[in-house]
């Protein structure tokens, strides 16, 4: 794979695939990580002359839709350059390809979700991949060099990402961030740095059912937290009250739990709970043992017992990955787990340890709870960070390499 940092591009047109896809709430973009994260990219690229033209995705339109227009972070993008942002209300055609000629040097163009395009999606017809490919030529028409800057939606593949990429030779970059996620997230794969924690937090098994089994060959320690943990509970015989749990995932909890003993990996529980019978910033609620929650309430987050177990754990680690929240912390009542585990990950950082968080709901949590955290690093990939244990190499990981 070519970098970006390694490469001088001057005088020339930079196709961008970047990951936009920001938390909208009426009107307003709710955190804007994922734009800022890009910025010395591009002004990089604008100090040494280039025309630079932006693709990215924002949700999952099927057709075109105002609430999903980019026009939005256009806005918040033109704020943070010093160059002469232009945008772009159509991907391809006429106007795209005036507004596309009509660029300067040292200027960036944005163009409008690419998912308002059917053909962004790849097709499984011969007629459909056909459709793939004649939209990935419009786009590249004059354009020298791509480069990919989307790590968190590195693990799709579409005209953007996967296929686009095929027509470059040699003049296909990974940006800075992108370098920057893959180098983290390697090191935390692959270093020898022991013992090794994995908190897995958030509500379904189900979706993190392929990343606990690696995690297990990688990991001295798992602990899992959130309302996933009541699956495992539940397979042990335990009482969960009305609280989340996936019934079809009790089955899947022996193989985790054979495997991890085959590999020596400690899955650790949560012992007690915050409970109550209603979720909201004024619950009333009890600290109960997990295994034992009456038929009418519901654990929201992990009690006393599991947060002292859990932080003797990560700061007797060496290296560690966070992603989902321990419970509900959106309501204050039940923030209290996935802050103090946040704050251990922080000492044990402090103390040397290497520190990973990763996940849209994790970063949001860090970033409701505002201190001054100082984990090693944050990735801005959501379901491609947990791809990235999952797979041997990201689709559009695997289309950057000529
Ligand atoms: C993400 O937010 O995880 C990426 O932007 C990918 O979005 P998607 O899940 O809609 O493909």
């Amino acid at each position: 794979m070519r970098y970006l940092s390694q490469n001088k591009i001057e005088n020339s047109t930079v196709l961008m695939r970047v990951d936009f896809n920001v938390p909208i709430n009426d009107g307003i973009i709710i955190d804007d990580t994922r734009i800022i994260n890009v910025i010395p990219t591009i002004d990089s690229l604008i100090k040494n002359k280039n025309k630079v033209i932006l693709i990215s995705h924002l949700g999952r339109p099927q057709k075109k839709s105002a609430n999903l227009s980019l026009n939005l972070v256009y806005h918040a993008l033109s704020k943070m350059l010093n160059c002469t942002v232009k945008f772009c209300e159509n991907i391809v055609g006429k106007k795209a390809n005036k507004l596309r000629c009509d660029l300067n040097n040292g200027e960036v163009l944005l163009l409008e979700n690419i998912r308002f395009l059917s053909d962004e999606k790849i097709g499984k017809t011969k007629q459909a991949t056909e459709k793939n490919h004649f939209l990935a030529k419009e786009l590249i028409s004059n354009v020298d060099y791509y480069v990919n800057e989307a790590f968190a939606c590195s693990h799709r593949e579409s005209t953007s990402m996967t296929i686009i990429p095929k027509y470059f030779y040699k003049k296909k970059f990974a940006g800075f961030l992108l370098q920057k996620e893959i180098n983290h997230l390697s090191k935390i794969k692959n270093s020898p740095l022991n013992p090794f924690t994995a908190i897995i937090g958030g509500s379904k098994i189900s979706t993190k059912i392929k990343l606990i089994e690696k995690l297990i060959v990688l990991c001295d320690n798992i602990i899992i937290g959130g309302a996933m943990a009541h699956t495992f509970i539940v397979y042990s015989g335990g009482k969960v009250g009305s609280s989340l749990f996936e019934p079809d995932q009790v089955s899947k909890v022996k193989i985790i739990l054979d495997q991890a003993k085959k590999y020596n990996c400690k899955i650790h529980l949560p012992l007690d709970c915050i409970s109550t019978n209603q979720i909201s910033n004024n619950s009333l609620t009890k600290t109960r043992d997990i295994k034992d929650i009456p038929l009418d309430e519901m654990s929201a987050d992990i009690g006393p017992k599991s947060i002292k177990q859990f932080d003797k754990i990560i700061k007797n680690s060496n290296k560690i990955l966070w992603n989902g929240p321990l419970g509900v912390f959106e309501y204050s009542p039940f923030e209290n787990g996935t802050k103090i585990i946040a704050q251990s990950i922080n000492i044990a950082t402090k103390l040397g340890a290497y520190s990973v968080i990763g996940g849209g709901d994790s970063i949001a949590a860090i970033n409701k709870f505002n201190q001054n955290f100082n984990f090693s690093y944050l990735s801005t990939g959501g379901g491609a960070m947990l791809e990235f244990f999952e797979k041997e190499q990201l689709p559009a990981l695997k289309s950057l390499v000529d």
